[in-house]
């Protein structure tokens, strides 16, 4: 049966009404009308619906929007800002990484998650924290120069 459910997402309070197992990233998409979180996989295999709980990067296909509570959720839309964007939405600009841009939520989620707590991270350390993330259109190497990029503005 549906319930009221609000949702703190960038830093606005949204009241979904919503059945308990709905994955909150149709909650995001559908009801709240945010479209960077992608719908690919469902199934938590490609991370294009990563989105942050609290600071922690996750999937929002398979996190069922009674899971959320009081946390804090951060999209893409919410990382940075056109005039004070984020150091990745900088370097991926500037990488010019993106072809389809399907994928790229996923990417620049996981690793703004991962950049926050890990200072100038070794090549080995990027790989892992992307682990498992998918990109149809081969853009990795790209990626891989951005998250350098990034980390390097991050300090
Ligand atoms: S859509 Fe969520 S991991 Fe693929
Ligand atoms: S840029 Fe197309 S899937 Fe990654």
């Amino acid at each position: 049966m549906a319930q009221n459910f609000a949702l703190n997402v960038n830093g606005r309070v949204h009241t979904v009404d919503a059945d308990p197992d709905m994955p909150l990233l149709y909650a995001l998409r559908d009801d709240i009308g945010l479209n960077n979180p992608h719908f690919g996989c469902g199934l938590a295999q490609c991370g294009a619906c990563t989105v942050h709980l609290d600071g922690q990067a996750i999937r929002s296909c398979i996190t069922p929007v009674s899971a959320v509570g009081n946390a804090k959720i951060v999209t893409l839309a919410g990382l940075g800002t056109p005039e004070k964007p984020h150091p990745l939405q900088t370097a991926y600009a500037q990488e010019q990484v993106p072809q389809c841009g399907y994928c790229i939520n996923g990417w620049i989620m996981t690793a703004a998650a991962f950049l926050r707590d890990k200072k100038k991270p070794t090549d080995a350390e990027i790989k892992t924290a992307l682990e498992g993330l998918k990109c149809r259109c081969g853009t990795h190497m790209g990626i891989m120069r951005a998250v350098r990029r990034a980390a390097e503005m991050m300090g």
